[in-house]
């Protein structure tokens, strides 16, 4: 299992496409197409918003992304890691845990201080959990895009050298 950019691996924008659109869009009103249209966009450079993919051999089996502007009632506060999201089958193996560091490595890379995300609204109390135990800690509740409540968390990133 390796991680890599999304752009070194394009051919699989459209299934972390449909993973995004399952998980987190289907009951709005943005279309699958539309969703697909975003990650394609961002197969062309490594330039942000950028995805990972972690891959088994030509397999995809989880995703993550690190953008701007996650949620729009927290502006201020910048980059985001989001869509962290591993296939059901592969779970529980330290796959999530591969892909949140590709984006705390690649953040701090880029010259940031800290890096931020918030919660979805499946099962929020064990996401917190899970990014506790690494080291991300909760500053705060923000309404999200859909105007639910969530928790915003915070990670301080490592000087790069
Ligand atoms: C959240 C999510 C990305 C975690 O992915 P994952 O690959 O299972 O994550 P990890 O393997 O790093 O950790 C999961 C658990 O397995 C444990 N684990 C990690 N490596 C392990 C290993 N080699 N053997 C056994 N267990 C292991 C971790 O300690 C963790 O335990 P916890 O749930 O008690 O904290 C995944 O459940 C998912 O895609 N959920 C749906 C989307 C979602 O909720 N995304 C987050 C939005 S904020």
């Amino acid at each position: 299992m390796e991680i890599l950019p999304l752009h070194l691996r394009p051919e699989h924008a459209p299934v972390i496409a449909l993973w995004a659109y399952d998980e987190w869009y289907n009951d709005r009103s943005l279309d699958y197409d539309t969703v697909r249209r975003a990650f394609l966009a961002r197969t062309k450079d490594d330039s942000l918003p950028q995805s990972f993919v972690a891959v088994d051999g030509p397999v995809p089996v989880g995703m993550v992304t690190l953008k701007l502007d996650d949620l729009w009632t927290r502006k201020d506060l910048n980059p985001w890691l989001s869509s962290l999201y591993v296939v059901p089958g592969r779970r529980n193996e330290g796959i999530g845990h591969a892909l949140v560091c590709a984006v705390i490595s690649r953040a701090a890379y880029l010259g940031y201080d800290s890096l931020y995300l918030f919660l979805g609204q499946s099962d929020p109390d064990r996401l917190e959990r899970y990014y506790s135990e690494k080291g991300w800690r909760a500053i705060g509740a923000a309404k999200d895009n859909d105007g639910l409540e969530t928790m915003v968390m915070m990670y301080s990133l490592p000087r790069p050298g």
